[in-house]
């Protein structure tokens, strides 16, 4: 399976963000990673619907939306409708393994590709009971927050395990301190989805720094 590569618009310019979708969309981008945080689950905000919706108009890859939400469930349906086309959301952000199952479901009810993440302190046999349903594993290689962070090394660890317990369609994707070189060291692991920010967007080569991702 080729590598999908996500450049994450949290490190493009906010007042320019048409521009830079079709910047990483003509250098080889597979989706736009879209950050969505609420100040709660994490002490950041970013994105939030109404902006989901304008990107929406203006992408013609599909929109990876990543919820750094709490109580997410009460909020897909409306990035669902706001045009997400992978939604996911974080197992922290959860009151039980039930509530995982029902929102999984909910999403891929809609058409939409379900996604699941854990934070650099979640177990990945916390997961184990979700692969099979959900379309994509998202192993935060960074505390989730803010870009531009180091790549923690033990996280990418987790990504064997997941890899290991996985059907073999799942999309198992990183986010944090990616660059050719943790991008490698991450596909060796098994992942096949590479989220990066600042690497792509601060690079003076968008279309070689998204190349780098893949070989
Ligand atoms: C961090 C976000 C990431 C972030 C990655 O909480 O989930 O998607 O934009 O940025 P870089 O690649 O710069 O670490
Ligand atoms: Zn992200």
């Amino acid at each position: 399976m080729k590598t999908i590569i996500s450049p994450s618009i949290l490190s493009a310019d906010f007042a320019n963000l048409e521009r830079d979708i079709k910047l990483v969309e003509r250098n080889g981008a597979d989706w736009i990673h879209v950050d969505v945080m609420d100040g709660h689950f994490v002490p950041n905000i970013t994105i939030g619907i109404p902006v989901t919706a304008a990107l929406k108009r203006v992408a013609s890859v599909s929109l990876d939306v990543h919820l750094m939400i709490e109580n997410p469930e009460k909020y897909a349906q409306d990035f669902i409708k706001a045009g997400a086309d992978v939604l996911t959301f974080h197992y922290e952000a959860m009151q039980n393994d039930e509530e995982v199952f029902k929102l999984i479901r909910l999403i891929k009810a809609h058409g939409v590709k379900a996604g699941l993440s854990i934070k650099p302190k979640t177990a990945p046999e916390k997961v184990l009971p979700f692969l099979a349903e959900v379309d994509l594993l998202l192993v935060m290689t960074v505390e989730p927050g803010f870009g531009g962070q180091k790549f923690i090394p033990e996280c990418a660890q987790k990504i064997k395990v997941i890899r290991k317990n996985a059907p073999s369609t799942l999309i198992v994707q990183v986010d944090g301190g990616i660059n050719a070189e943790t991008g490698r060291v991450c596909r060796d692991f098994g992942a096949n989805s590479l989220v990066a920010g600042n690497y792509i967007y601060k690079s003076a080569d968008i279309k070689s720094a998204i190349e780098s991702l893949r070989s």
